[in-house]
């Protein structure tokens, strides 16, 4: 008989060959996977201390995909594999729910505050009265229900009696159980409630990731967490970085709570996430305490909330208490400032970015919105501020959400009012006066080395580590450079004087004398250095090497023809036109000619030597080489014919650790890969 394999600590990723193996050997591996893969999302989603590696892991996953291929008779619809989604529905079930989905009474003043408690104490006929505080989430309410331990079906809140089956879609975010942790103690009934949301960086790449199709943006994190939820395909929802708070058992068999407290703690034992924040009061003072101290920090959470729920404590109580039409009488909504406000519009102006995109901003009557003065926000491109169309003069709702920038979210119309003419973008640069061009759903300025707000964006970035790697010309000596008319284009910065440079904001003797050594410093930059730092457009690092590995020296680049440019591996047609477009273009060609004349000489790139010693190997680095900035290392791998990747897999070949070595290291030592330290990484690309 083969031992019981246990997945959680330290799992062993040596496997059998699948046709070996016998069903019910197959049953058992099958379920001991299940079962480790749980335990792991629920150390990963609901703890955040994850015990094995990435690439275990996904060893591990395979591994059960593998399995369930070859034995179809086991598959579940509970397997962790199911939370990649599943094939699209035509629509979703409306479903009962298993006990009320009541509301809660919200306030907005302590006073309100006042009242609740001064009733319940009546009610309670107890002088103190124990609360539960938690936050209270901006996201979807949901019930969930376990049968056995085991997700049986989730749904939507809809009109607190009815909501629709989201089983699916729930079953894709990895901080919701497939299976309780305890598999002993776990009721054999058990339904939840919890609110699935989007964490605060989600949100944004969502709504970044809309406005560049060209789709309207979300409103809040609760709408796009209630539109995400509710779409037909789970393969879809899967993508999303759906996150998910536990706050209160519907129903339970088998099971009797005192407190809310004990309940939490229970869910929390199961595995059902329950947010850190959730804490006990016994007075006015500490539940007023405990608002301001969330108000504060709300901003700095990754998720949204938008104020604290006070629930008594006492179960006894509650039922004491009783519930009104929709809301219970034994909790309340203690919420805080709103971050909406409505203001007027004065005036839409457009504004040009450091990679030349143009971005419509509202200029508007200065409003508080949440404790902070908002005088501007943004209409992100022409397609949404013609869909919102406000005008000057306009009152417009305006939204405020953490660190976002502000936005404007609709008009409110003034009947009979009239209005100014509707907004259009611009033919012409409003910086630089260059006609503008289409990029998908945004407008562009081309003149990315002339226009102002660019030509500080490249300067910038031209002085950046991975680029010349000037030190002292950080952003805001690149804005000064531009604004004091001292530098008009890239080559300027080759002719700066050290009198020059002291005419800069705060800069003395000493300093003007180091910046000008080291820009003068860079004048014999190797090839695929300077390429990234002209900041060409689609020219990351990593095409930068790819092309000067190809092309040896800037001359041969620049005659190269956009098909010789094309024939590249790893080079895209976009790539390759934007290439071939940059040394065309005739402000291109006298800047890199001025370059020139001032003494820049680009170093052709060394021969890449004929044998590739170190061909089709792999290589991932961690932790802090001596010698070596993290590039230099992966380039000096590239250039004999190696690869750098960013994770370890079965895939790898060495790891080379440097001083403070990250998880890699762990992950090298778990799948025996050889460990190089940097004398034996210098001594592989010598041999
Ligand atoms: S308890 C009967 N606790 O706020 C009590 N709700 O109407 C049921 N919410 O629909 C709700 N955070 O979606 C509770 N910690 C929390 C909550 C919370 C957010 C939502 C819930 C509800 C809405 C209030």
């Amino acid at each position: 008989m083969t031992p019981k394999r246990d997945f959680k600590k330290n799992p062993s990723t040596k496997f059998k060959d699948v046709d070996d193996l016998g069903k019910q050997e197959a049953k058992d591996e099958i379920d001991a996977l299940r079962e480790g893969i749980e335990f792991h999302d629920h150390k990963y989603y609901v703890e955040n201390d994850p015990v094995i590696s990435d690439s275990v892991y996904d060893r591990l996953f395979h591994r059960l995909q593998e399995l369930e291929e070859a034995f179809p008779e086991y598959r579940s619809e509970n397997s962790p594999t199911r939370r990649v989604g599943a094939e699209p529905l035509d629509e979703l079930n409306r479903v009962e729910h298993t006990a009320p989905m009541l509301s809660l009474h919200a306030a907005l003043e302590q006073e309100a505050f006042d009242e609740f408690h001064e009733s319940v104490r009546q009610q309670a006929k107890n002088d103190t009265v124990h609360y539960v505080l938690e936050p209270k989430f901006d996201g979807v309410s949901v019930e969930i229900i376990y049968e056995e331990g085991h997700f049986k079906e989730g749904s939507t809140r809809g009109d607190g009696h009815h909501g629709e089956d989201i089983s699916r879609n729930l079953r894709t975010i990895g901080a919701v159980p497939l299976t309780l942790q305890e598999p002993e103690r776990f009721p054999p009934f058990l339904a939840v409630r919890g609110e699935v949301f989007l964490p605060r960086e989600g949100f944004q790449a969502t709504n970044r990731e809309r406005v560049e199709r060209g789709d309207k943006p979300y409103a809040n994190p609760r709408n796009a967490t209630g539109g995400i939820l509710r779409r037909l395909e789970s393969k879809i929802v899967a993508r999303y970085p759906l996150d998910v708070f536990f706050y209160d058992i519907l129903k339970i068999q088998g099971q009797e709570f005192d407190t809310h407290w004990d309940e939490l703690r229970q869910l929390r034992e199961w595995g059902l996430k329950i947010d850190p924040h959730m804490a006990r009061a016994s007075s006015k003072k500490d539940v007023a305490a405990y608002h301001e101290r969330l108000g504060a920090e709300r901003d700095d959470l990754p998720y949204e909330i938008d104020g604290i729920v006070i629930k008594v404590d006492d179960k006894a109580l509650w039922e004491q208490l009783g519930t009104r039409h929709r809301s219970p009488r034994w909790a309340l909504a203690w919420k805080f400032a709103s971050r909406e406000e409505i203001t007027t519009l004065e005036e839409v102006v457009v504004q040009v970015g450091r990679t030349g995109k143009l971005t419509p901003v509202a200029l508007l009557q200065p409003v508080d919105v949440g404790g902070v003065t908002v005088s501007r926000a943004t209409l992100h491109n022409e397609g949404e501020a013609r869909r919102k169309d406000v005008r000057p003069g306009d009152r417009v709702r305006i939204a405020r959400a953490g660190d976002v920038i502000p936005e404007v979210v609709e008009r409110v119309p003034q009947p009979g009012k009239e209005r100014a003419e509707a907004f259009r973008m611009p033919r012409k640069c409003p910086v630089c006066g260059t006609e503008i061009v289409r990029e998908g759903a945004y407008h562009v300025c081309p003149n990315g080395l002339r226009c102002q707000p660019q030509l500080i964006g490249r300067i910038f970035h031209y002085g950046s580590r991975s680029a010349m790697d000037i030190e002292g010309l950080g952003e805001e000596t690149a804005r000064d450079l531009v604004e004091k008319g001292l530098v008009t284009d890239l080559a300027d910065l080759y002719a700066l004087s050290v009198d020059d440079l002291l005419q800069l904001e705060g800069v003395a003797e000493k300093t003007a004398k180091n910046l000008h050594e080291a820009i003068q410093e860079t004048k014999r930059p190797r090839l695929d250095r300077f390429l990234y730092a002209l900041g060409i457009r689609h020219v990351g690092e990593r095409v930068a090497t790819i092309l000067a590995q190809e092309f040896q020296s800037l001359d041969r680049l620049r005659k190269a023809g956009l098909d010789d440019l094309k024939r590249m591996p790893d080079v895209g047609p976009e790539i390759a036109r934007s290439v071939h477009t940059f040394f065309e273009e005739a402000e291109n060609v006298r800047v890199l000619k001025r370059m020139q004349r001032l003494g820049v000489d680009v170093q052709d790139m060394p021969e890449a030597p004929k044998r590739q010693p170190l061909q089709g190997k792999r290589f991932v680095f961690t932790g802090s080489l001596e010698g070596y900035t993290r590039s230099e290392a992966e380039q000096a791998v590239e250039r004999l014919g190696g690869r750098a990747t960013s994770s370890v897999s079965g895939e790898t070949d060495y790891v080379v650790a440097g001083e403070e070595p990250g998880s890699k290291l762990d992950d090298a030592k778990t799948e025996g890969i050889e460990i190089l330290d940097e004398r034996q990484f210098e001594e592989l690309l010598s041999r």
